[in-house]
């Protein structure tokens, strides 16, 4: 029996024609970066978006008004680099203000972490996930296109410090390039106590270099890992990350990401704001909706709410990676906010 409504609901939870409840929210605050990453952008860069299509601080506070009223619970800061946006700690707390139990985090490269993650936890932030996708200096600056390994770490000591915990680290794992550390990044989850969350290589690359060979099913990561230290404990909640215990109680944690091999489209609660106010319900859709020239026309919080009970509404099934027509978004990553 279908108990889903068959028409879009004026009220309650915000509801796809799919029964899937959407409550998790990423705001890109900035599509700039201080990294190149090989998988996400290009060498030199973007075109950066102009200062005025960027929303300010007051109008992403609103739209998250309007969010946390749609029944958003949590809040992912991202980018771009969300931490090169200027006065971003005032931003969270602009967001604090509107969402006193949201739980808050932030996805960032960690350059900037050691100078800001106190003042980012002072200001609201609960918890960070920072990406590192090798131990190795040379391989770190190769793959980021920055030598700036040394400065992570130290940003990951300062955002423990500031009790910006539990710790996630994100890893994307490339073929050929840095699938050999998977079981050295198990190693320092069990000394740091991190959950280490490695990623499939997505088709989300501005440089279009993605290709189905360079893909690490996380399947052969957790087979390589399990046989040095052994897993247990799979735990597949709403997050897209399946995480592991070690079973011999080490402190740290293991996560796969397996967007590509194992896509949990069918479980997704995520939606997505980027930097310009465009409204996306998923991180391939093909269409997004303009929030910013509404808000900037005048609307209603009731018609802005309408306009993303329509967008989610609309969301598709899943993307379509692993279909012969897959097309890759025009948007990359940084564009979209991971
Ligand atoms: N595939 C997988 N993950 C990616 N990220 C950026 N580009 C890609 C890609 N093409 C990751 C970043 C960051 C997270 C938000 O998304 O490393 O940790
Ligand atoms: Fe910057 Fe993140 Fe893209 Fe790397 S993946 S270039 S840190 S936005």
């Amino acid at each position: 029996m279908d108990v889903h409504p068959t028409t879009r609901p004026a009220e309650g939870p915000l509801i796809d024609t799919f029964g899937r409840v959407a409550d998790d929210l990423r705001i890109s605050v900035t599509d700039r970066c201080n990294f190149r990453c090989t998988y996400c952008m290009p060498a030199e860069g973007l075109a950066w978006l102009p200062r005025s299509e960027l929303l300010t601080f007051e109008e992403l506070t609103r739209l998250l008004g309007i969010f946390v009223g749609l029944g958003v619970r949590s809040l992912k800061v991202t980018g771009g680099e969300p931490t090169v946006r200027t006065d971003l700690p005032n931003l969270i707390r602009m967001f604090r203000r509107v969402g006193p139990d949201l739980d808050i985090s932030i996805t960032t490269n960690g350059l900037l972490l050691d100078r800001l993650a106190a003042r980012l936890a002072e200001a609201g932030v609960d918890r960070a996930t920072v990406s590192c996708d090798s131990l190795l200096r040379h391989r770190f600056a190769e793959m980021t296109r920055r030598d700036a390994l040394d400065r992570v770490l130290a940003g990951l000591a300062a955002a423990e410090a500031a009790g910006l915990t539990p710790i996630k680290i994100n890893t994307v794992v490339i073929a050929g390039t840095n699938d050999d550390e998977v079981v050295d990044f198990a190693r320092w989850a069990r000394a740091t106590g991190y959950e280490v969350r490695f990623i499939e290589y997505m088709p989300l690359d501005a440089d279009h270099a993605w290709e189905r060979s360079k893909v690490v099913p996380a399947a052969r990561i957790l087979e390589a890992i399990d046989r040095t230290y052994p897993l247990e404990g799979a735990n597949r909640g709403i997050e897209p990350a399946t995480t592991y215990r070690f079973a011999d109680g080490a402190p740290g944690a293991i996560g796969v990401i397996a967007s590509v091999t194992e896509p949990f489209c069918d479980t997704c609660n995520r939606l997505r704001l980027t930097a310009e106010g465009a409204f996306r319900s998923c991180l391939f859709a093909m269409d997004e909706t303009d929030l910013r020239s509404p808000l900037r026309a005048g609307a209603s919080d009731e018609d802005l709410a309408g306009l993303i009970r329509d967008g989610v509404w609309a969301k598709w099934s899943g993307h379509r990676i692993n279909h012969p027509d897959f097309v890759q978004p025009e948007r990359s990553m940084s564009m979209i906010g991971g």
